[in-house]
Parts: C-alpha cells; sequence; structure tokens
C-alpha cells in the first residue's frame, strides 16, 4: 500500500487537528520525541493508517488493535488517535445518502418512475440493514439508452464519496473482462476470485456487471453462491455487497408494453410494475440467446429485484439535452434541445413514438447544435 500524501502531513494531521491538541500541549519535548517515535512505530505497525487519505473500509479497521495502541501510545492519545481513524473511515467513505439519492433519482433521471422507485426503496432498505441476509442483487432491463448505466452511476454516487471512482466499485463487461468463450475455465476462476478478494478487502463491494445478456452462463452461474443466502463462505462473508446485472432482455416486451399504453391513450405513468414483471421474467427465461436463461439465477430466486426501463419519448429527449447543455455549463436553451430531439429517429415507424438509441448519442450530437 503506496502513500500518496507525505508522512509529515500526515503526523501533521493526527497530531495538530481535533481533540488530540490539548492532550499533547503541556508536554515537554522529550516526550515529544518519544512519542514521535511511538508514532513511526505504529505506522510502520499499522500501515492502513494512510486510508485516512485513500478510500477505506471498515474491515481494514477492525484490525487495528486498541488495546495496543493505549499500551504503545498512553491512554488519551492513543484513544483520541483510535476513535479519530476509526471514525473517519467507512462512514467517510462508504454510506448511503439516501436522500441524494432520491434527489438525483427525481432530477437527473427522466421518464423511469418505476425503475426509480424500486432502485430507492431497494438500495435504502438494504444499506440501512446491519445484518442482511444475502448481498443486494439487482437486475436492469430495457431498450438501449435508456439509463441502466447511468442508475448505476447514480447509486454508486451516492453510496460511496468516490462514487463510480471508488476502489470499491468494479464493472465487468463480457466484450472486455471475457471477451474469449474458449477460455472460459480461465474466465471462471478469475472472476471468482476476484469477486472474494474484493469482497475480503471491503464487504461493501460494488459489482456491475454490463451487458449480461453477452456472458456466458457458466460464467454466469460460477458467481451464483455469492448471491445465495451464506452466511459465509470460506470464511467470507458476501451479505453486505451489491450486484448490479445490466442487460437489454426483456426490452422488447417493455416496450411492447409502452407502446399498447400509449396506443390506448393511457398515461405512461399509469404503467405498474405488475404490468411488467411477468412479462419480463417471460422474456428472460424464454429467450435462449439470453445467458441468464440457462441459469438458475431466476428460479433460485437470487434476484431481488427485476427493474424495467421504460423507453425513451421525444420530451424524455429533450430533456436529456436541456440536462446536457446544463452539465456542459451553457445556459439551457429549449429551442436547441428540441432541435436534437427532432434530428433523433423514433419507432415504431407508423408511429414514431420512442427514440431507438434512447438519450444514447444526445451528448455527442449536441456538438453540432451549440
Ligand atoms: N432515463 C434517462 N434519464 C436521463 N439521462 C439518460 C436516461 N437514459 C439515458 N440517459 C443519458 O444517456 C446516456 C446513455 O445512457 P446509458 O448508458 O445509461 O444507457 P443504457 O440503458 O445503459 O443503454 P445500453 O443498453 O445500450 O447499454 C447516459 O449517460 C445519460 O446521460
Ligand atoms: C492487542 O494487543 C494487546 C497488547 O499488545 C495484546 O495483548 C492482544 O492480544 C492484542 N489483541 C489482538 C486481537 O491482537
Ligand atoms: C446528501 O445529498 C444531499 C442532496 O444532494 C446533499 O445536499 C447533502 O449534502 C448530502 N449529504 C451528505 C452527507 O453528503
Ligand atoms: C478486484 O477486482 C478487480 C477487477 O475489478 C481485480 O483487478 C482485482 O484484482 C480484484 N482485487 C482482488 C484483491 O482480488
Ligand atoms: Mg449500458
Amino acid at each position: 500500500m503506496v502513500p500518496k500524501k507525505p508522512h509529515a502531513l500526515l503526523l501533521w494531521m493526527l497530531v495538530c487537528s481535533g481533540g488530540s491538541t490539548e492532550a499533547i500541549e503541556p508536554i515537554s519535548t522529550s516526550i515529544a520525541v518519544g512519542m514521535a517515535a511511538a508514532l513511526t512505530g505504529f505506522l510502520a505497525t499499522y500501515p492502513n493508517i494512510f486510508y485516512y487519505f485513500n478510500e477505506c473500509c471498515r474491515p481494514e479497521w477492525i484490525s487495528l488493535n486498541k488495546t495496543a495502541l493505549v499500551v504503545g501510545i498512553g491512554a488519551t492519545l492513543g484513544r483520541t488517535i483510535y476513535n479519530y481513524l476509526h471514525e473517519s473511515c467507512e462512514p467517510k467513505w462508504i454510506a448511503l445518502n439516501a436522500t441524494g439519492l432520491k434527489v438525483d433519482l427525481d432530477r437527473k433521471l427522466f421518464g423511469q418512475h418505476i425503475a426509480s422507485r424500486i432502485i430507492l426503496k431497494a438500495v435504502s432498505g438494504f444499506m440501512s440493514n446491519d445484518n442482511p441476509k444475502k448481498p443486494l442483487v439487482l437486475s436492469l432491463h430495457g431498450w438501449t439508452g435508456t439509463g441502466k448505466n447511468f442508475v448505476s452511476q447514480l447509486i454508486a454516487d451516492n453510496v460511496y464519496k468516490e462514487g463510480m471512482d471508488s476502489s470499491f466499485v468494479h464493472i465487468f463487461t463480457s466484450e472486455l473482462h471475457f471477451p474469449h468463450a474458449s477460455q472460459l475455465e480461465t474466465y471462471k476462476s478469475q472472476l471468482q476470485q476476484w469477486i472474494k478478494g474484493n469482497v475480503t478487502n471491503c464487504a461493501h463491494s460494488m459489482f456491475i456487471f454490463d451487458e449480461m445478456d453477452k456472458m456466458h452462463p457458466g460464467l454466469i452461474d460460477s458467481i451464483k453462491p455469492y448471491l445465495d443466502y451464506y452466511d459465509k463462505l470460506d470464511g467470507v462473508s458476501y451479505r453486505k455487497a451489491i450486484f448490479i446485472f445490466l442487460s437489454n432482455a426483456g426490452g422488447e416486451s417493455i416496450t411492447q408494453t409502452a407502446l399498447d399504453f400509449w396506443k390506448a391513450g393511457r398515461d405512461r405513468e399509469e404503467i405498474e410494475l405488475r404490468d411488467l414483471e411477468t412479462l419480463l421474467s417471460l422474456a428472460v427465461f424464454n429467450n435462449k440467446k439470453s445467458g441468464l436463461w440457462h441459469t438458475s439465477l431466476i428460479d433460485k430466486n437470487l434476484v431481488d429485484f427485476f427493474v424495467p426501463f421504460l423507453p425513451l419519448e421525444y420530451r424524455h429527449v429533450v430533456q436529456c439535452a436541456m440536462a446536457e447543455m446544463i452539465v456542459r455549463g451553457h445556459q439551457p436553451n429549449p429551442s436547441v434541445a428540441d432541435q436534437v430531439a427532432r434530428d433523433v429517429v423514433y419507432f415504431p415507424k407508423t408511429e414514431r413514438v420512442f427514440s431507438v438509441k434512447g438519450c444514447k448519442t444526445i451528448e455527442s450530437k449536441l456538438d453540432y447544435y451549440l
């Protein structure tokens, strides 16, 4: 573990900040020198101390021996440093901001009233449970460009201080990480080792499997034990981890339902989860091309929530364009947004209701109009 910040700064932080100030002021120079030596010894013993500056997760700190610390450098300072470090670890780097997640889902995610609701409930329920029985497993389904990766990012942003850059968030893409079907056996053991290693480091790890429908069924089977109701596997508990699967599986049946509502002149917001749930599981089950189909992920009920993403309409494309202008620091211009949305292709051919690529190309399209 290589510290990113200089030792001097670290010592300054430990000794000069917070409650420890009064504790050391009346102490003579020789004691201070002795203390510095003790601290140096402590630093050598506990290199994890650098996680104060780098991202850290609680299990690292459980190994911090409070008794040894107090014996080594004295009760007051020892206890102060211990508490200081302990409190600054997990809650500092990993803690759900439920309000933040709600605000983000309400303001940044367009046209996904069902997904919004399920995700907020699922994630806040899971994160507020100190003793979950199994890891949280979400499977997000829907047409291309409807916000599946985007939502994963919103979740990560509101759970990890570092968001998607957190070293506890891991994304796997079949095309990138597991491209050759012939190397399946290697991939299987590699993936299992990765998951085990990362969860050992941090119970609150998050794993995102993108393009799950392109993932080899054998590979999906190999992660099944981690998703199940086990107290521990080989001494490691996976129950605080979050697994998110992204796929287009079921996207067509979700779109059909949305189109039926549209044709019947009904509000999109009237679509409820139960209108899609059965359809979705049938579509995922019966699609032989989909990796999910073969596996017992579904029939063993290892997926806690199937989350449908609706296809996006003209008005959502306009919203995406407006949001993108704000992100770029431009004054949001409705007529530009309108123009962008007008140049997007919609389907079905006759009705032209849903954007073929969702909001996916808006970001690059906007370059032509600004
Ligand atoms: N519902 C939405 N609300 C707001 N922005 C969205 C939405 N859907 C997509 N976007 C925007 O479009 C971009 C691409 O969407 P995203 O990558 O999440 O699509 P996806 O559902 O993962 O598609 P694919 O199935 O092709 O992977 C996002 O980064 C986001 O900026
Ligand atoms: C902590 O340190 C004390 C004193 O050095 C020692 O007696 C004790 O066994 C240690 N505990 C653990 C869990 O390592
Ligand atoms: C949680 O999110 C809200 C809304 O984005 C923000 O105002 C608040 O500061 C966040 N709280 C923490 C502890 O980060
Ligand atoms: C954690 O996962 C990453 C892939 O995201 C992998 O490269 C790394 O080796 C894993 N860490 C451990 C300790 O297994
Ligand atoms: Mg995607």
